[in-house]
This record gives structure tokens, sequence and C-alpha cells, in this order.
């Protein structure tokens, strides 16, 4: 069998890279770029080994495009194209249209379309369906099904083979082929009675999250304002055996996900009549921790940080990945320049971004702990400045007196 998998991003490779153990997988990607390093045997996503991608290469199953026509001849079509949100924070479906047209108008004969980009609930019925048979100029029928991703990348306990997968087809047949498909490389399948179901459960998993966060965000600042320490409030609480479950603070959120994917539900809620007032509250606390971080940095630091050099220590937005997207680091860099700082960052993992490249980690007067990954050393980002505010919590156990956390 033949697949075709639209988008070659963290989802749409990693999907790949266990389908190609199997089929014969097309990894179409717009980004040309990307499609030639694929080529090439050169994975860009952590989690997917270029050695992997070069031994499917080698068999003949596996090659990267950016040309439709060479999704003409495939058999089943698997969607992992981004899911954002526009200027207004309100869904953006551009690349999720983009994909339909270049299915439309490219695919030749009736076959099964899987879409795993994260979207309310709906979009596989009301919008893709559409969307694709408007592209396409024939009458060719498809059969239709959703299963929302749930890859986690760094992780190496889960990963798509043992991690459950939800799926519904818009039909009974689209059910038992997705079923078909996954099992190849899938331990479990968790069948749900709609697209609408498996589409809102994604939601309401990430909503799930940020909902936490922001609580342990908001009691992080309560637990400061008392005088006792975050960490050892929430150990203690996590001693209780059922009914609740440890979240750490932060900076922020970031990632493609927890920022973005509960305002698609609270879109979807609130032109339906229903309240979101949860993940609107929470977008909002989470928004806030960077010039809460800020204003601690700064009290601690005789109230003005003006001409002061700042390290801001990992800018991806969690550890040992080199993804930024919607980093709480932006944040905290922008309220710390708002306020006179002269700010540099530190990520290796992360290389560039914003047009600035990666500072060394020394000589500053203030570092900021935002993202710790595993490769950077304890010892170095103490010594990379007299003062250190730690947002990770990764040092709060050495009782260092020129560190602070939360
Ligand atoms: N990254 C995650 O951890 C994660 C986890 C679960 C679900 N998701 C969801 O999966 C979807 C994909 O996310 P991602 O993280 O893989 O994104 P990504 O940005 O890593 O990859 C998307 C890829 O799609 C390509 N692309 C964009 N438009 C295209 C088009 N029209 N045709 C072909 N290629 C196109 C881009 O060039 C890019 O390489 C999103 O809906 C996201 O919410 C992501």
């Amino acid at each position: 069998m033949k697949v075709a998998i639209i988008g070659q991003g963290y989802v749409g490779l990693t999907i790949s890279a266990f389908a190609g153990e199997h089929f014969e997988v097309v990894g179409f990607d717009n980004n040309s770029k990307i499609v030639d390093q694929l080529n090439k045997g050169i994975s860009h996503i952590e989690g997917v080994e270029s050695s992997t991608l070069q031994n499917w290469i080698k068999a003949g199953r596996y090659r990267a495009t950016n040309h439709g026509s060479e999704i003409a001849d495939v058999d089943l079509v698997v969607i992992a194209v981004p899911t954002p949100l526009t200027k207004d924070r309100k869904p953006d479906l551009a690349y999720i249209e983009s994909a339909c047209k270049t299915i439309g108008e490219n695919v030749k004969k009736s076959l099964l379309i899987i879409n795993e980009s994260t979207s309310y609930p709906g979009t596989l019925r009301n919008y893709i369906k559409p969307a694709i048979e408007r592209h396409s100029n024939s009458s060719i029928e498809h059969l239709y099904s959703i299963s929302p991703e749930r890859v986690d990348p760094g992780r190496s306990d889960y990963n798509q083979k043992n991690t459950p997968r939800l799926f519904a087809g818009l039909t009974p047949e689209a059910s038992v082929r997705t079923r078909a498909f996954y099992s190849k490389f899938c331990d479990e399948l968790i069948e749900v009675s709609s697209p609408e179901v498996a589409e809102a459960a994604k939601l309401f998993e990430n909503t799930f999250r940020q909902v936490n966060i922001a609580l342990v965000n908001e009691f992080a600042q309560i637990a400061h304002s008392l005088g006792i320490s975050v960490y050892e409030t929430l150990d203690a609480a996590n001693t209780k055996p059922y009914g609740f479950m440890k979240f750490s603070p932060s900076a922020g959120v970031g990632g493609h996900c927890i920022p973005v994917d509960p305002t698609y539900l609270a879109v979807v809620a609130e032109e339906h009549g229903a309240p979101a007032t949860f993940i609107r509250r929470a977008n909002e606390v989470n928004a806030e921790m960077s010039k809460y971080v800020v204003d601690r940095i700064e009290a601690d630091n005789e109230g003005n940080l003006v001409g002061k050099s700042v390290l801001v220590v990992g800018v991806a937005y969690k550890p040992n990945v080199a993804d930024v997207r919607e980093t709480a680091a932006g944040p905290v860099i922008d309220q710390l320049r708002k306020r006179g700082a002269v700010v540099s960052w530190h990520d290796d993992t992360v290389g560039m971004w914003r047009g600035e490249i990666s500072a060394p980690l020394s000589g500053a007067d203030i570092a900021v702990v935002v993202t710790k990954h595993d490769a950077v050393k304890e010892h170095d980002i103490f010594s990379s400045a007299p003062y250190v505010f730690d947002t990770t919590g990764s040092f709060r156990k050495e009782n260092l007196s020129f560190v602070r956390n939360f």
C-alpha cells in the first residue's frame, strides 16, 4: 500500500517513520528545503532518527516531494499540517485548506483520507470533506476519518506504538480502514462514536493541561505572597494517592499545542453560545507569567533593570527540543527589554532565533532560566551570572543563596 503524508513536520515525519516499516510512504511538504533534506536522509525532528529515514529510502519505502502529482496514485492520505491561530487569535485553517487543495487536485482515485491535524469539532465533516470535493474536478467519493495526534516530541517513554490512539470515521467503512492502517504500528486503537468526539477529546486533553498549568502558575504567586515554597507545597499535595495530579509553575506555556488548541475549543463553544471562561482566563494567567517573572527579577535587583545585562537561558518551549513556537522566552525577553535591560539568550539546541544567535553562557549580571536542556550544565549556569532566577524548578533543592525561583 502506498501512503501520502501531507506535512513532514513533527507529526507527519514521525508518522512517516513508523509507517515506513509497513508501507511505501510519500512525504509531501510544500517546503522545498525540508524536502531536499529529507531526501538526503536527514531528519529535522527530534525523535525521528536520520538512520531510520535512510533505511526506508534505501528500501524504496520513503521519499519526500513537493510535487502534488506524486500523490496521484496513493491508496491512503494522512493530513498533518499546522493549525495555528490568526493574528486576532481565531482558528487558522489556511494550511488545512491548502492541503485539501493538493489532495483534491491530484488524487485520481477513491481512497481513505485521515486528518491528524488538531482542530475544532466538525472540521472533518464540515470543512475538510467539502474542501476536498470542491477542489477535485471529478465526482470521486473518498472515505474520511480523524485520528488526532498525541505525539510528544522529545519524549522516549511514549511513542506512536504504545500511545493509545483515538479515531472515528465519517462512515463505518472509513472506520474499518482507519483501524487497519494504524493497527500496523499502534498497539491500542480506540474507536469513538463520531469524528466530533475524537476532535473534541484532543482539544479537551490539551485544555486540561492549559487550565492546570494556569492554576499552578497562579498558585506559585499565592505561595510566594504567603512566604511558603510552591514546590514544597506541591510535593506535599502530591503525596495524596488519588484525586491530585501535579503540574509545575513556569514562565508561561509554549509550543504549537497548549497555547493554541484550547482557543479552538473556546471559539467553537462561544459560536454555539456556550461559555469558555476557564480557557479564556487560563490563557490570560499563562500569558501574564512573563510579567510576573520579570517583576520578581526587577524587585530582587534594586527595582531597576536599566542597563543590566540579562542572559535568558533556554529559549525552546520545552527541554531537549529546538522548537520555539509560542515559547515563553519571547515575552520574557520583550518584558526585560521594555524595562531597559540589555538582553541576550543562550540556547545551543535552538542556535538561531528572531535573527539573533545563541550567546555564550557567561558574563551576565542576571541569568533567567526559562528552559533547562539536559545538555546545559548546572555549574555553567551558576557561573554565568551572580544572580540566577530559575523558572524551571531545576535547582530548588540546592539552596543556593544567589539562585531564586518561584
Ligand atoms: N507538534 C506536536 O507536538 C503536535 C502534537 C499533536 C498534534 N499536533 C498537531 O499536528 C498538526 C501538525 O503539527 P506539527 O507540529 O507537525 O507542525 P510542523 O510545523 O512541525 O509541521 C508541519 C509541516 O507541514 C508543512 N506544510 C504546511 N502547509 C502545507 C501544505 N499545505 N502542504 C504540505 N505541507 C505543508 C510545513 O512545511 C511543515 O513542514 C497541527 O495541527 C498540530 O496542532 C502537533
